[in-house]
């Protein structure tokens, strides 16, 4: 019986702060325990990795997936009106058939974000695919949050090493009201789950600023204004370009990344054109602090 045998896997850096391709691997082949822990490893490491020119069928992908923990059922989501076949993948396209949206999120942009941070557990990752790529537009732009973290000013850090933030769950990223929810204006009154501002990751026991999304977010027992402020700071510091790096997609292109401690945006892209890809998530743990990491 054939073994897999160890693959001699490269990992290339973007030079940006964070991100790397993975170059020397096919996945659909049989990888591995030496093999998985080099990539397991590299995306600790670089918070996203890429591999490009694969050729994955949804099983494939799925079985990657799986090598890094249980994977989430897609959510429902409203208007969708195609269903895959396979309950973990959620498509996100724009693309119609006979007037039926096939997938999720359109062509608008989506704003920063870590992906369903409005829910108690959280998915640790996601990883796309891309099956088509329109001509422009529709890149991914992720971003380090151990570096926005490490990178605030000490009263700062020390300002919010104790609050908690509540996650809004009525919007989708591209601001959108979700089925079911009511239109909020006082963030004090959003629904969603409560999660610390620091989050500490429980493999590289390192930091990160844990802000999922900006719209309706509330800082708890503050003053509406001073919850305001204090976001407006911690958004304005965590969105600077020197933080984050921009994924152009080609076909055949997947991309995993750690939601602990990177958030990403989509731009918009021309609504003619077509975008397909597949993504899947894993399952979820619940963020948390560990003052320890910060003791005197
Ligand atoms: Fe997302």
């Amino acid at each position: 019986m054939d073994l897999p045998s160890t693959t001699r896997i490269t990992v290339k850096p973007t030079g940006a702060s964070l991100a790397a391709d993975v170059i020397g691997i096919d996945l659909t082949q049989p990888m591995d325990e030496a093999t998985f822990k080099q990539i397991e490893d590299a995306w600790y490491q670089y918070l996203v990795l890429r591999f490009r020119d694969q050729h994955l069928d949804d099983p494939r992908f799925l079985a990657f997936a799986r090598r890094f923990g249980e994977l989430d059922k897609a959510p429902i989501h409203a208007g969708k009106d195609v269903v895959n076949p396979y309950p973990e993948i959620t498509v996100m396209s724009n693309i119609k058939v006979d007037g039926k949206a096939i997938g999720n999120l359109g062509h608008y942009e989506a704003e920063w974000h870590t992906d369903m941070s409005y829910n108690e557990l959280t998915p640790i990752g996601s990883l796309l695919y891309s099956i088509e790529v329109p001509p422009a537009g529709g890149n991914t732009g992720f971003a380090n949050m151990y570096e926005a973290y490490d990178t605030l000013p000490a009263e700062l850090k020390r300002t919010i090493v104790s609050l908690q933030c509540r996650h809004d769950s009525s919007r989708n990223s591209a601001g959108e009201l979700r089925k079911g929810f009511k239109d909020i204006s006082d963030p004090r009154e959003a629904p969603g789950a409560i999660h610390p501002l620091i989050r500490t990751h429980p493999a590289t026991r390192r930091n990160a600023l844990y802000l999922g999304r900006r719209r309706n977010a509330y800082i708890i027992g503050l003053p509406l204004d001073e919850s305001e402020d204090l976001l407006n700071k911690l958004w304005a510091h965590a969105s600077q370009e020197k933080f984050a790096w921009y994924q152009e997609w080609k076909v055949g292109d997947l991309i995993m990344w750690d939601n602990r401690c990177a958030m990403h945006r989509r731009d918009a892209f021309d609504p003619e054109s077509r975008r397909l890809m597949h993504r899947t998530q894993i399952k979820g743990d619940k963020p948390f602090f560990d003052p320890a990491t910060v003791a005197a």
